[in-house]
């Protein structure tokens, strides 16, 4: 009976111990920003590369909108538990192209949250108008369904 307490009291602190460590942020799952579009990442392979998908809210265009292909790569570190990462839209509706940059924190609410900065790329027909072709902003993602 009296050796059963320390084991009781280590089975007890393997048990509550996961919920103190900080919770990892995935960038795998469904995302939607401040603009209100909508992201969907795929599953990473072994090397942090991922492909997925882009529903934009906006458009610097007057092209209808369509769902377009990313990918992208995730520093590749196992311990850090707020990754980097950075991906690449290539739009199915406009010759431009996005790419965004940035980390996934957990927020003190315990939530995920992906803090990017952005450079949409868009097309112009002559160099001289290369000044304008480039936008710049941020974003901020919270996944739609969180993970249990
Ligand atoms: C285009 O207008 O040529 C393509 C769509 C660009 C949408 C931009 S990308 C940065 C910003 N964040 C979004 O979610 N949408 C806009």
């Amino acid at each position: 009976m009296v050796q059963a307490t320390p084991f009781l009291l280590v089975l007890s602190l393997a048990l509550v111990a996961p919920s103190f460590s900080a919770r990892k942020c995935v960038l795998t799952g469904h995302w939607i920003n401040d603009l209100g579009s909508n992201m969907t990442i795929k599953a990473l392979n072994g090397k942090g590369e991922f492909a997925g998908s882009y529903h934009t809210a906006v458009t610097a265009t007057t092209n209808e909108i369509q769902v377009s292909p990313l990918q992208g790569s995730q520093h590749h570190t196992n311990e850090k538990s707020q990754s980097t990462f950075g991906f690449t839209v290539n739009w199915s509706f406009s010759d431009a192209i996005t790419v965004f940059t940035g980390q996934c924190f957990v927020n003190k609410e315990g939530k995920e949250v992906l803090k990017t900065m952005w450079l949409l790329r868009s097309y112009v027909d002559m160099i001289k108008d290369d000044w304008k072709a480039t936008r710049v902003g941020t974003n901020t993602f919270h996944r739609i369904h969180p993970q249990k």
